[in-house]
């Protein structure tokens, strides 16, 4: 046993740095790079770039058009990412659909499934910590059809019990529940499995959102049973312009295409066309190729190291600075204990913006991201209009979490400061 095959090994952070060109940089104000924003985005190992290069260097043609060398070497490097994909989830390769990333998959599940199963009177079943992504689709389908859309609220701790989720989908009864499994801006980790049972005893069909998941646990869309699973590439340390859409065999192929063209076709005439099978049904156009692969390269490269692993960093991250933020006297932290939480720690500073602590922080070479972080209704339920995020991922060290708290206590402090033109005008 290796130590990537021993997931009882803590992860080596030093050695998983180096795979990271980007974390040597210096942010603007020459301090060392501190990148904690990766619940916007993650940055790219080595492989992943070279895996890219590579097709552009060595064998890039369109895929499942050609019968040449360049086009079959890349058909099949394309489909072999997909099975990579596929393998990162405990998916079929049948059952994996290539998006242009997760609010492109929600949208093709609303406008796809959506428009064929929802009428005016249905209801839709959210929580209120959605990212946008997973809420205006809905509300778009709602504009279309007049169907219903009900919010899950949380409680202070940001989480939500399953007695009111089972209270609420035998209230409603509705026809779809959707719900991140792992808050972006709380870090709330929801019970999916359990959430996907009782929706399933209400006859609900069910997406989850699996975009701040995918990248940082073991998931296993068998064992989740949902209908729907997406994510995104470039929170996995893979590219963007590439997301996952999951589906459920049956449920992917009872559904109709959403966008038209390509090799989304088996035929076409002048008096119409029929759809092919499933997944390209759903792939319209030129797919998103060297992203296909450098996301393959990328699940490789998480599911080498071991979600398991990377996950039990995370907590350890996120139990570390959720301690040393409770030292500091004026910050208010949102969201569950370390133990619900994946690695996602979202606070306000007292007499501060959130974008002039992010500035500050920056200064220090922390990189956070400040704001309501696509989930507006969620900050509406906190109370404040934005806060700021530190969000870890498998090369932030403990050293970095210290270097973060403690400066998130100089800004503090410097908020407690009165400003020179203040302490000016009460001397004269
Ligand atoms: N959805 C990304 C975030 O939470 C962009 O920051």
């Amino acid at each position: 046993m290796n130590s990537l095959t021993d997931t009882t090994i803590d992860l080596d952070t030093e050695l998983i740095r180096r795979d990271f060109p980007i974390l040597s940089r210096q942010a603007s104000s020459g301090a060392p790079l501190i990148y904690l924003d990766n619940g916007a985005t993650t940055q790219r190992p080595e492989t992943v770039i070279e895996a890219m290069s590579a097709c552009y260097r060595q064998y890039y043609a369109n895929v499942h058009r050609g019968i040449h060398t360049l086009s079959e070497e890349s058909t099949s490097a394309f489909e072999n990412a997909r099975e990579s994909i596929a393998r990162l989830i405990g998916a079929n390769t049948s059952e994996i659909v290539f998006a242009a990333g997760t609010t492109a998959a929600i949208n093709t599940v609303a406008r796809s499934w959506g428009d064929s199963h929802l009428a005016a009177g249905d209801t839709i079943l959210l929580t209120i910590a959605e990212h946008h992504a997973n809420i205006v689709p809905w509300q778009q389908l709602a504009e279309r059809t007049g169907c219903r859309i009900v919010f899950l609220p949380v409680d202070e701790t940001g989480q939500i019990d399953d007695e009111i989720v089972q209270q609420y989908l035998q209230q409603w009864s509705p026809k779809l529940f959707a719900f991140t499994a792992v808050s972006n801006v709380l870090g709330t980790e929801f019970p999916v499995a359990r959430w996907v049972r009782l929706a399933r005893q209400a006859g609900a069909t069910v997406l989850v959102d699996a975009a701040q998941a995918v990248p940082h646990q073991v998931v296993d869309v068998g064992d989740w049973d949902a209908d729907f699973v997406v994510f995104s590439g470039h929170k996995v340390c893979g590219p963007t312009g590439i997301g996952i859409l999951y589906g459920k065999s049956a449920v992917l192929e009872a559904m109709p295409p959403f966008l038209g063209g390509g090799a989304m076709i088996r035929t076409v005439s002048t008096s119409g066309y029929v759809a092919g099978e499933v997944p390209q049904k759903f792939e319209a156009g030129t797919p998103p190729i060297v992203e296909a692969i450098g996301l393959a390269a990328a699940a490789r490269y998480v599911g080498e190291i071991g979600l398991a692993r990377i996950d039990r960093h995370e907590k350890r991250l996120v139990r570390r600075a959720l301690d040393g933020l409770a030292t500091i006297d004026g910050v208010r932290v949102f969201g569950p204990p370390a133990d619900r939480r994946g690695g996602i720690v979202s606070f306000v500073v007292d007499a501060m913006h959130p974008h002039d602590v992010s500035q500050w922080l920056d200064i220090r070479g922390i990189a956070v991201r400040a704001g309501h972080h696509c989930a507006m209704p969620l900050h509406e339920r906190l109370g404040v209009p934005a806060t700021c995020r530190a969000s870890f991922y498998l090369y932030n060290t403990e050293a970095e979490v210290d270097a973060f708290v403690n400066a998130v206590g100089e800004v503090r402090r410097r908020a407690d400061r009165p400003s020179r033109r203040a302490s000016a005008r009460q001397g004269s």
